[in-house]
């Protein structure tokens, strides 16, 4: 893990996705040559129907499955099929996830639980608790670490999932349907961490998100339609 990882060119690159998936009876092609770049720092959101591909794609660019063709570049880095160690630096360095169910782990404190993608990588160091606390003072939750997320609320939990994806300073922060799960206010105030924490970290953000509201304050907006990344209206990119 010595290696750093690269700076220049775009941050995450996607050239020519395709994902099938095979059933017994038929495949069903959910991403049909999906095109994708994002630039280091910047944002981008994608809208879409339900079951049109959103959560395969994020999937895909996180390392966390692999296309059926097609290639992701991340730091100009190829995540080949038959790299793992590409893949997983990528995930557990290059990016953080935050999922629209918050998989905080219930027995973990909420500054516990933002200290497991540090311990992932090596010993908690001093620094690493003092930026779990900042976390948690910016997140509005100062006085919530000791608990655990069976005693927080669901939009605390979803501010303690937030905050860890930043933890391991990942150039870009993946967010799947976030705050689906939360009213639109709440969402709304979270959208606003989200939002400062990509700038205070200088992190890249890729948003997939029903909330066209939220998609809108986004650099790049996409849409996927019929397995393909189509411009959404209003891009400012
Ligand atoms: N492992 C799998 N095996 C077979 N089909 C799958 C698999 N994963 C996803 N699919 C199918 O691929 C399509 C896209 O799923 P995906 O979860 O990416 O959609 P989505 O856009 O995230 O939807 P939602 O907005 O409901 O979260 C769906 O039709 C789904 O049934
Ligand atoms: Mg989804």
């Amino acid at each position: 893990m010595s290696e750093p990882l690269k700076a220049d060119g775009p941050l995450l690159e996607a050239k020519g996705l395709w994902k099938s998936f095979r059933r017994a009876e038929s495949t069903v092609d959910v991403l049909r040559g999906v095109d994708f770049r994002l630039e280091s720092g910047s944002t981008a959101s994608i809208t879409g129907r339900s079951g049109s591909g959103k959560s395969t794609l994020l999937n895909i660019l996180g390392g966390l499955d692999m296309p059926s063709s097609g290639q992701v570049l991340a730091e100009g880095r190829p995540l080949a099929t038959d790299d793992r160690v590409a893949r997983e630096r990528w995930r557990a360095r290059g990016v953080g996830f935050v999922f629209q169910f918050h998989f905080l782990l219930p027995d973990f404190t909420a500054l516990e639980n933002l200290l497991v993608p540090v311990r992932s990588l090596g010993p908690v160091a001093a620094a690493d608790r003092q930026r779990a606390l900042t976390f948690l003072d910016h997140m509005g939750l100062a006085d919530r670490g000791h608990h655990l997320p069976g005693e927080l609320s669901g939009g605390e939990q979803q501010r303690v999932a937030v905050a860890r994806a930043f933890m391991n300073r990942p150039r870009v922060v993946l967010a799947d349907e976030p705050f689906g799960n939360l009213d639109d206010e709440i969402g709304a105030r979270l959208g606003d961490l989200l939002f400062a924490l990509h700038r205070q970290e200088n992190v890249g953000l890729v948003l997939v998100t029903h909330d066209q509201s939220l998609a809108a304050r986004a650099d790049c907006r996409w849409r996927l339609e019929d397995g393909l990344l189509v411009a959404a209206e209003g891009v400012r990119a």
